[in-house]
């Protein structure tokens, strides 16, 4: 498909039998579904499928080393995509599938090369939302599938939002309503017993390791361990600035006086924001924050505003993999 596949709508169906059992048929012929998860909206194809696969990475505009989350119905059949399945994972499948933690773990034969770029890993996940979980075992088999945005761009959370991105880039959008969590999977890597965080999200490494009962390596800083974790993958067009409350106010008046339009993102609104500042509708909580995320970035954009200053939430459970959205959002321009 050329470059003007944005420029119509796909077919965009409400959940139901139908739409599910089309979902199905698509995948089958090596189509491209979107479908909802609790975090985001996922652009699948059946993970069998080189040749589907290969339309996703198109789709998007993703180079192709950037390996692709196979989606399955169950930790039992997850193990059949992994060459091992070490007891840490056993574990943490067990607490948190279905949920927002993707596992890296040895790949098995079935997993092709185009899925994961190469590399000796894959990564799993049992993603915890009806339509996700119907589809998956209606289709029987696992689904690749990116956040189903165009690289580079905020992340989905709404079917509107895919439709609008992919356009007919992707044949069959299955709307299941906005997505629970709002950010991506938490991604461990399990090798044997060392448990490395290559992505933060509702999961936290404490989290990771108090089931475990292992230590558990930082998300690592500097260059990017999960391929496709640069700055540019959590922003808007508009340029984000972090500031902590006390000193929210102040950072937005230097940039309304720089002759910027700026949008004020926070749990509670700074007093004394100077005339012109657009503040968006505050988020009730960490985890509020969380599933507006993005749907709040996407309106900076649409309210046409070039700066948004974000007051980050506290840095404790889901509020971490903000923190982190917003940093590499941050860092983006
Ligand atoms: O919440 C999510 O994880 C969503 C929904 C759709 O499930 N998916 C998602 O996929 O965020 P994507 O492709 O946008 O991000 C997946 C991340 C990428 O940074 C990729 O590099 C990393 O997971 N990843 C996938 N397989 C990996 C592997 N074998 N080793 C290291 N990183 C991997
Ligand atoms: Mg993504």
């Amino acid at each position: 498909m050329g470059d003007d596949g944005a420029a119509r709508r796909p077919p965009v169906l409400a959940v139901s039998p139908e739409a599910l059992e089309e979902a199905v048929r698509v995948l089958r012929g090596g189509g491209l579904v979107a479908f909802p998860t609790e975090t985001v909206y996922g652009l699948g194809a059946d993970a069998a499928n080189p040749d589907a696969v290969a339309r996703i990475f198109a789709a998007k505009g993703r180079p192709a080393d950037h390996p692709l989350i196979v989606h399955v119905a169950s930790a039992e059949a997850a193990r059949g995509w992994a060459a091992s399945f070490p007891e840490p994972a056993r574990a943490l499948a067990e607490a948190f599938w279905p949920g927002p933690l993707t596992l890296v773990l040895p790949r098995s034969d079935r997993v092709p090369d185009a899925v994961t770029g190469g590399r000796a890993t894959v990564g799993l996940r049992v993603p915890d939302q009806p339509v996700a979980l119907a589809l998956l075992e209606r289709f029987g088999g696992g689904v690749a599938a990116p956040s189903a945005n165009r690289f580079g761009r905020v992340s989905p959370t709404t079917a509107e939002h895919v439709a609008a991105d992919l356009g007919e880039r992707v044949d069959l959008v299955v709307d299941g309503g906005p997505c629970a969590v709002g950010v991506e999977s938490t991604i461990v890597e399990v090798d044997g017993d060392r448990l490395t965080v290559l992505r933060t999200g509702a999961v936290t490494a404490e989290d990771v390791a108090a089931v475990t009962g292992l230590p558990v390596a930082a998300t690592p800083t500097g260059p990017a361990r999960a391929p496709g974790m640069l700055a540019a993958h959590y922003a808007p067009r508009a340029r984000v600035v972090l500031a902590e409350a006390p000193e929210a106010a102040e950072t937005v008046a230097r940039w309304v006086e720089k002759g910027h339009r700026v949008a004020v993102l926070a749990e509670v609104l700074p007093e004394g924001l100077p005339q012109g500042a657009v503040p968006l509708p505050p988020v009730a909580s960490a985890r509020d924050y969380a599933r507006v995320l993005y749907q709040r970035l996407r309106d900076v954009d649409a309210a046409g505003a070039d700066v948004v200053v974000a007051v980050p939430p506290e840095p404790a459970g889901i509020g971490l993999a903000v923190r982190d959205r917003l940093l590499r959002a941050s860092r983006a321009h």
